[in-house]
């Protein structure tokens, strides 16, 4: 019984192929125009067919094999685990680890020369060793700021991962349409979500706000630093204004990490206490599935394409 279950009848497989090339004739076959071109249509799929429902046959078999590891593993007990696709590099985490360790830097010895006439700005100075000190250690994260930025440009520019994700992020109107889609889903209006590529709204705005930030801070913040130079190149107002836009500029990025960054990648309760994508660099298919469906199917659809290559 179980060597008749084993060994397929070629009669089967004529009537599956045959099967397949029906189902082709109705999925393909129908959507393409004809307009006056019938017979060639007919032609043309009479001839991709087998190759088409072969390459569906070679899938069905590669999908039976994974259905029927899985069926053993979970037979057996085991956790069945997800595959993982990598979505930061070695080199786009550790810029994360530089840039966000001298925010950190940067708010803790810059909040308390704003609100100087506070108690806990006091406490702040006294617990780092004093104004002058907590001034040095301002400078120290305003370098590691300035490096990681200069890096960065260096790596959208030069290196093929940088252009890729920098293309990647530069907004368009799907996103506008994304924005919209997600607030009419928060409402209740509708059951359909937005399906996200390799970066959503969400990671857009928050890449360049820090954009944005980066350069009114590294720029305000070295006219404050050489504080005579600019007095001598520029008139005062300059400084002024320059002083006025780092202030406020700093109390906007905090409260913005602290808002906006911190609930989506913190606080949110998919994510709590953290998305580890920072740290592991890889995303789980459910959470693909889930956050980038779009870039998902397009790494399916290279891959594929890869192996059907190999094939060749
Ligand atoms: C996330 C980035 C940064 C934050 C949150 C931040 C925050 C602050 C704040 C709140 C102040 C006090 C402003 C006031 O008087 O009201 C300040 C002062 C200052 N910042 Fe920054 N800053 C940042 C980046 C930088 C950078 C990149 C530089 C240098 C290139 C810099 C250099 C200075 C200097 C020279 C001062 C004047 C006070 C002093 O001499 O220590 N800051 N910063």
């Amino acid at each position: 019984m179980a060597e008749e279950e084993g060994k397929k009848p070629a009669a089967n497989e004529e009537e599956t192929r045959r099967q397949l090339e029906q189902l082709l004739d109705a999925l393909v076959g129908q959507s393409l125009p004809r307009d006056g071109r019938a017979e060639l249509v007919r032609q043309v799929l009479q001839e991709r067919r087998p190759g088409m429902a072969a390459d569906l046959e070679a899938l069905a078999s590669r999908l039976r094999a994974e259905v029927a590891e899985e069926v053993q593993r979970r037979s057996q007990g085991e956790a069945v685990p997800q595959r993982e696709y990598e979505r930061f590099s070695l080199n786009f985490r550790i810029q994360h680890v530089v840039l966000f360790s001298s925010c950190i830097v940067l708010i803790l010895t810059g909040l308390p020369i704003k609100f100087h006439d506070t108690g806990w700005a006091a406490a702040m100075f006294s617990l780092m060793g004093g104004i002058q000190t907590s001034a040095f250690i301002h400078r120290i994260g305003a370098v590691g700021l300035i490096t990681v930025g200069l890096y960065h440009l260096l790596y959208t520019g030069a290196l093929a991962e940088g252009r890729r994700n920098f293309f990647a992020l530069i907004p368009g109107p799907k996103d506008l349409r994304d924005a919209a889609l997600m607030i009419r889903f928060f409402l209740g209006r509708t059951e359909e979500r937005p399906k996200f590529g390799r970066f959503s709204y969400v990671e857009k705005f928050d890449y360049w706000a820090v954009y944005w930030g980066m350069i009114i801070m590294c720029g305000s913040g070295l006219m404050l630093w050489f504080e005579n130079d600019t007095m001598r190149l520029f008139p005062k107002y300059i400084f002024d204004i320059a002083k006025e836009a780092h202030s406020d500029e700093a109390l906007l990025a905090t409260l913005a990490i602290i808002i906006w960054h911190f609930y989506n990648v913190h606080f949110n309760p998919h994510k709590f206490p953290m998305n580890k994508v920072w740290i592991t660099g890889r995303m789980s298919e459910e959470e693909m599935q889930h956050e980038h469906p779009l870039e998902l199917e397009e790494i399916q659809r290279r891959e594929r394409q890869g192996k059907a290559e190999e094939k060749r």
